[in-house]
């Protein structure tokens, strides 16, 4: 019998054995040098926790409530391309265990299921990952469907006007698949019957031209509220709040855009003390432990998502696989909660934290 697994992390190897080496690579691999992709998971580890001492924990609640909707923990999953090559039921396997858990899944824009067969699978509460084409109508006519079926919330991804340098897939010689979402839109010349070269995929379709301006253009075609995901700087945070977006997702897309950016974690508090609290914060990036969601948390997130994680529990194990990620993330933060002294989310504090910076100090 295999032995039992303990923690996320060893999802990763089960996936590595399951996948074919193009898709694990894909998967797993950021920009050029990888700097920032270790850097995410790293910097965590160089933050330390202050934990209180003689609280009465013997009930801890991990329930909040993100853009108004309730979930069981602050903690979603983030949009991330192309589950079917991790698993032949894709989104809807990780839409199902999303419902499981009572937590948020944002659907990636670039996802191997439709909109309708995510929606219709289960009763998960959906968020709709959007990118910008070239061809604004194929983006428009996609808010639309998404709205029309049940989606709550738009997050617009900010980071990728042109695709980060991903070495591996160069390689690899990685393929596009069939994008079911985007079937019948997009042009022969962009996705051929075979699939398409991912860079040459992402040149020939994402609009390198979009600015701040054209989030009056998101605002005219959508009444759900919009969040701008790829923001790092204080610079970008202000701006955000300018154009009057409902909230901001601190994230450098898993290290696999510009290399040498900083780890999300230490970036987050800079767009944190810029917004003041005027619109909430979600964080992404290098999350693998409960009590990397608490520290998040603690430096003025409001809520985590995952992305790697949920694609190798989906590649090991299918739906199921996906929910002992969040399951097994969610008793890490109970646990880290309760050892800390913090009953529920609001007793986190920026004084439960000690980053590396104040160390030195
Ligand atoms: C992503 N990410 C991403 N983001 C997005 O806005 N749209 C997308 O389609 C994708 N696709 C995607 C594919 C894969 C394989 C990965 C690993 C990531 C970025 C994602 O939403 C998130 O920002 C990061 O994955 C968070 O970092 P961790 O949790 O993977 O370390």
């Amino acid at each position: 019998m295999a032995a039992e697994l303990v923690n996320v992390n060893e999802f990763q190897e089960l996936a590595r054995q399951a996948l074919p080496k193009m898709y694990y690579d894909f998967y797993s691999g950021g920009a050029e040098d990888q700097h920032t992709l270790r850097e995410n998971v790293e910097a965590f580890h160089r933050i330390i926790i202050r934990p209180r001492i003689l609280v009465d924990v013997r009930r801890i609640d991990m329930s909040t409530t993100i853009l108004g909707y309730h979930t069981s923990a602050p903690i979603m999953i983030a949009p991330t391309a192309m589950h079917k090559l991790a698993h032949p039921e894709g989104e809807v396997a990780t839409a199902r265990a999303a419902a499981a858990c009572n937590t948020i899944m944002a659907l990636s824009f670039t996802s191997t299921c439709t909109v309708e067969e995510v929606a219709s699978s289960c009763n998960a509460i959906r968020f709709f990952q959007l990118y910008v084409y070239k061809r604004r109508d194929i983006s428009a006519l996609m808010v639309q469907r998404a709205e029309k079926n049940g989606f709550k919330a738009i997050i617009l991804t900010v980071d990728t006007p042109r695709l980060g340098r991903r070495e591996a897939d160069i390689k690899n010689k990685m393929i596009v698949p069939q994008l079911k979402n985007l079937e019948g839109l997009l042009l022969a010349e962009v996705v051929s019957e075979k699939g398409s070269n991912l860079e040459a995929f992402a040149s020939q379709t994402q609009d390198a031209s979009l600015c701040w301006k054209d989030i009056a253009w998101l605002k005219s075609i959508t009444n759900l509220p919009i969040l701008i995901k790829g923001v790092l700087t204080r610079e970008d945070a202000i701006k955000s709040l300018e154009v009057g977006v409902a909230g901001i997702v601190v994230s450098n897309h898993g290290a696999r855009q510009l290399d040498y950016v900083p780890a999300s974690i230490t970036a987050l508090e800079e767009v944190v003390l810029a917004v003041q609290g005027k619109i909430p914060i979600l964080f992404d990036g290098g999350v693998r432990r409960g009590t990397d969601i608490f520290k998040a948390l603690a430096l003025g997130a409001q809520a985590i998502l995952i992305g790697r994680p949920i694609i190798y529990g989906l590649a090991a194990k299918g739906e199921y696989g996906v929910r002992r990620v969040i399951e097994m993330l969610k008793d890490e933060l109970e646990l880290t909660m309760a050892l800390s002294g913090c009953c529920t989310l609001k007793d986190i504090s920026r004084s439960h934290v000690r980053t590396e910076h104040e160390r030195r100090q």
